[in-house]
């Protein structure tokens, strides 16, 4: 398998990676998840990273001073990439990789933080972007599929203190998840921080097909002095 050995900043630390071709790459939603925690979030925690990929997340935590970190991904050749990552970044000893869909890996276990990180784009998008390799799932149709499965579930798996990060991207059906995130957490929902993103060369050149997805109500984006922009939010919300 050809790889190539990149980085990646998460919760402060330079996580070193190796990463293949058909499998997803950190992006900046990789780093916005989690670049406001404070070491208090993190230290002596117990975390679930879902959906790890290479595992750049578990392993940037584990860094930080998590006590233990469960990986998880839906793909077992991400899974065998992420525990090689956590040997090269030394701290594989405080990282569980286990391959499954959604929190099956981890019936039964609680957690102090959950970070959800399992595709949250249209397929459409997920395919034009360049983001996804042709086997990575993406969130079906509007996105949102795993999104709003992870936010009705997670709080079985929260420890009483404990929060889940989330991302929403406007490229999928945002007001789809943040409908049921209310409807969950209620004022335990917060909004961490928002990022206006230009859409990268390949995005620009599909802007047709992404305004038909617009106009079907499936993604949002906004034009500003005709140059088009994305939103990336993380969501924090706390156990109830
Ligand atoms: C957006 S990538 C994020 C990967 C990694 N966290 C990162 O920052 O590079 C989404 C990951 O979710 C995984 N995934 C997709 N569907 C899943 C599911 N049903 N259960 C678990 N993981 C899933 C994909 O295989 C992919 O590795």
């Amino acid at each position: 398998m050809l790889s190539e050995t990149i980085h990646c900043d998460v919760a402060g630390n330079k996580v070193l990676l190796s990463a293949v071709p058909h499998l997803f790459r950190p992006t900046l939603t990789t780093t916005l998840l989690t670049e406001h925690l404070q070491r208090a979030d993190i230290e002596n925690r117990t975390v679930l990273d879902l959906g790890c990929g290479i595992g750049p997340i578990a392993i940037g935590l584990a860094m930080a001073g998590a006590a233990h970190v469960y990986a998880t991904d839906i793909m077992p050749q991400a899974c065998e990439v992420a525990a090689a990552n956590a040997r090269l970044n030394h701290v594989a000893d405080r990282i569980s990789v286990l391959s499954g869909n959604l929190f099956e890996p981890v019936r039964g276990l609680t957690f102090d933080l959950i970070v959800d990180d399992v595709s949250g784009v249209a397929e459409d998008v997920a395919r034009l972007s360049s983001w996804f390799p042709p086997g990575v799932p993406s969130g079906g149709e509007d996105g949102t599929r795993h999104t709003v499965e992870i936010v009705r579930q997670a709080r079985e798996y929260l420890k009483p203190q404990g929060c889940l990060l989330f991302p929403v991207l406007s490229l999928s059906r945002r007001s789809r998840i943040l409908e049921v995130a209310r409807e969950v957490y209620g004022d335990r929902l917060t909004l961490v921080t928002s990022k206006r993103i230009p859409f990268n060369p390949k995005l620009k050149d599909n802007i047709r097909r992404l305004e038909e997805l617009r106009s079907a109500g499936l993604i949002e984006f906004e034009q500003i002095r005709s140059r088009p922009f994305w939103t990336l939010e993380i969501y924090r919300a706390d156990a109830i």
